[in-house]
C-alpha cells in the first residue's frame, strides 16, 4: 500500500515560533493535506515537533532562571498553539526530552559504535553556540559567525566521540549519483555535490561540556551531540509509535537551505551506519528576509504567526505565505505587500467572486440540483503541488482561463451579465455552471486554504443558495 511520511525539521525551544518556523510547517502541512486525499488519511504521516537539548537552550533557559526541561515544557506547546493557530494538522508532535526518543537514541549510538563508525578523538575549534556546531575558519567573517555575529564563538578543546563521515560521505556521494535519494532543488543538490567532492573530515558526535544532552551510553561524562539527536527523531516516532514501522523511510523531508547539510550528509551518514534505508526527496526552500533585512531580535523586526492571523485571519495568513515568492528560491517577506495582496486576490478576488455568485443565485430563485460527481484535484495544479510549486498551484486557481477558475469566472459572469437573461432556461445553466466551478474550486483549494473550502462547501452545497458575510473583508 502506498503511504507518505512527511517531515519538518524540529525547532529550538530557545525561540517562540515565528514567521520562519511557519513557513516550512505551513508548506509540509498543505502537502500532507494534498495525500490525505490521494492516498488516503491513514497512509500519510506528518510529523513535526521541538528540539530541546544542546547548550543553546540550556543557556535560554538560564537566563530566565528555569532549568532547561522546565523552560523546553514552557516553549514546546507554545509551537503546537501556533500549529492549531494557522490551522496546521500533524500527525504527531514530537519532543526530544521525550524518554521514548531517549531511549531509542542511545541504542542507535550503541550501534554504531559496535559498529567500529565512532571512535574517539580530541576536537579543537571554534564553536558557534547560536548555530550548535564547530566553525570552519574559512566559515568566520571578522572572528564572528555570519548568521549570529553578537555570539562570539567559543574556542572549544575537548575530547570528543567522532562518526567517520569521511568513510561514509564516499557511499553517500554514491547514493545521491544513484538516486537512491533526490536533494531538491537542483541548485541545492549541486551544491552538496561539489560540497561532497571536495573531500569532509569525520564529525564530533558528542560533547564533553554540555551537560543538557542524551548521555552518550558507553561514556557518561559525555553527551550525545545535539544534532545527532535531533536528527534522530525522525526515526524514533516511527519505532516507539506502534504500527508506524510501514511508515519508514521518509518520503520527504522539508527545511530551510540552512540545514541542508545536515540532513543530506550526516543524517544519511547515520542512516547508513545504522543499514536503514534512506528518505526519498529532502527539499530544501529559501530564506526569506523581512522588508530585505534579515528577521531579528535585535531588529524588532520578528513576525509571529499571530500576528499574521491577527490580521488576515487564517486562511489569509497561508495563502500570503504560501504566494509571498516561489518555494525552494530566497524571498522577501512585507506586511504592506501582504495587505495588497489579501485585499486584491482574496477580499476582491476570491471573496467578491464567492459573494457576487450567490447573491445571482439568491436573487433569481435558483435552486441548485446538488451534483453528485465526485471532484477531482486539477490535474496542472496538482502538478504542480506535487512539484512543491505552491504559488503556480495557486496561480492556477487565480489566474488560468481556461474553462475553470477565478479569472475565467468572472470574465464569463461580465460578459454574459446574467441579471439580464430572461430566459429561464438559460439562466439555470449558467448559475448551474457557475455553481460547480465554484465548487470545484472549493475542492481544490482544500489543502491550502480549508477553512474557505468548508465555508464554500456549506454555502453552495445547498438548494437554496444564499448571501453570506465576506470571505475575506477588506483591510486598510
Ligand atoms: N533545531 C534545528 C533543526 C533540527 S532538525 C533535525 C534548527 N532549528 S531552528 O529553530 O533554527 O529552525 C530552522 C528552520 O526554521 C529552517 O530550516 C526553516 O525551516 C525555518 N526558518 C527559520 N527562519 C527562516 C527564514 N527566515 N526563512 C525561511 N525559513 C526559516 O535549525
Amino acid at each position: 500500500m502506498k503511504k507518505f511520511y512527511l517531515t519538518t525539521p524540529i525547532y529550538y525551544v530557545n525561540n517562540v515560533p515565528h514567521v520562519g518556523h511557519a513557513y516550512t510547517t505551513l508548506a509540509a502541512d498543505v502537502i500532507a493535506r494534498y495525500y490525505r486525499f490521494k492516498l488516503g488519511k491513514e497512509n500519510v504521516f506528518f510529523i513535526t515537533g521541538t528540539d530541546e537539548h544542546g547548550a543553546n537552550v540550556a543557556q535560554a533557559a538560564a537566563k530566565h532562571d528555569k532549568s532547561p526541561k522546565e523552560y523546553a515544557d514552557i516553549v514546546a506547546p507554545r509551537f503546537m498553539e501556533a500549529w492549531k493557530l494557522l490551522n496546521i494538522r500533524y500527525d504527531f508532535f514530537h519532543r526530544t526530552t521525550d524518554p521514548r526518543h531517549e531511549k531509542i537514541v542511545q541504542e542507535v549510538l550503541s550501534k554504531i559504535y559496535k559498529k567500529g563508525y565512532i571512535y574517539e578523538g580530541i576536537y579543537e575549534g571554534w564553536y558557534c553556540i547560536g548555530c550548535e556546531k564547530f566553525l570552519n575558519i574559512t566559515d568566520l567573517v571578522d572572528g564572528k559567525c555570519p548568521l549570529h555575529p553578537t555570539r562570539e564563538p567559543v574556542f572549544q578543546k575537548e575530547k570528543n566521540y567522532f562518526l567517520k563521515l569521511k568513510e561514509l560521505s564516499k557511499i553517500i556521494l554514491k547514493k545521491i549519483k544513484e538516486k537512491e535519494y533526490v536533494i531538491l532543488p537542483l541548485k541545492r543538490h549541486n551544491e552538496i555535490v561539489n560540497r561532497l567532492k571536495q573531500g569532509v573530515d569525520d564529525i564530533s558526535i558528542s560533547r564533553a561540556g554540555v551537560s543538557w544532552g542524551i548521555p552518550v551510553p558507553w561514556d557518561p561524562n559525555q553527551t550525545i551531540y545535539v544534532w545527532i539527536d535531533a536528527l534522530l527523531f525522525y526515526y524514533t516516532s516511527i519505532k516507539f509509535l506502534s504500527n508506524h514501522n510501514r511508515f519508514w523511510p521518509p518520503d520527504l523531508q522539508l527545511m530551510a537551505k540552512d540545514i541542508l547539510w545536515f540532513h543530506s550528509v550526516i543524517w544519511q551518514a547515520i542512516l547508513i551506519a545504522l543499514n536503514e534505508k534512506l528518505p526519498k526527496t529532502i527539499f530544501a526552500h529559501g530564506f526569506f528576509t523581512i522588508d530585505g533585512q534579515k528577521m531579528s531580535k535585535s531588529l524588532g523586526n520578528i513576525i509571529s504567526p499571530e500576528q499574521l492571523v491577527n490580521k488576515y485571519g487564517v486562511d489569509g495568513a497561508r495563502y500570503l505565505l504560501l504566494t509571498a515568492y516561489e518555494f525552494g528560491n530566497d524571498g522577501d517577506l512585507s506586511l504592506s505587500k501582504f495587505t495588497s495582496s489579501y485585499n486584491a486576490d482574496l477580499a476582491n478576488g476570491l471573496g467578491n467572486l464567492v459573494s457576487r455568485v450567490a447573491k445571482l443565485c439568491e436573487t433569481s430563485g435558483f435552486v441548485h440540483e446538488i451534483s453528485r460527481r465526485s471532484r477531482k484535484f486539477n490535474k496542472t495544479l496538482a502538478t504542480s503541488l506535487e512539484k512543491f510549486n505552491f504559488d503556480k498551484a495557486l496561480g492556477y486557481i487565480w489566474k488560468s482561463d481556461i474553462n475553470w477558475g477565478l479569472k475565467w469566472l468572472d470574465q464569463e459572469i461580465n460578459e454574459n451579465k446574467p441579471w439580464q437573461i430572461t430566459d429561464k432556461k438559460l439562466l439555470y445553466l449558467k448559475l448551474n455552471l457557475y455553481v460547480e466551478n465554484i465548487l470545484d474550486i472549493a475542492y481544490n483549494l482544500q489543502p491550502f486554504l480549508p477553512q474557505t473550502a468548508e465555508k464554500i462547501f456549506k454555502q453552495f452545497e445547498e438548494h437554496n443558495i444564499k448571501s453570506q458575510p465576506p470571505l475575506f473583508p477588506r483591510i486598510s
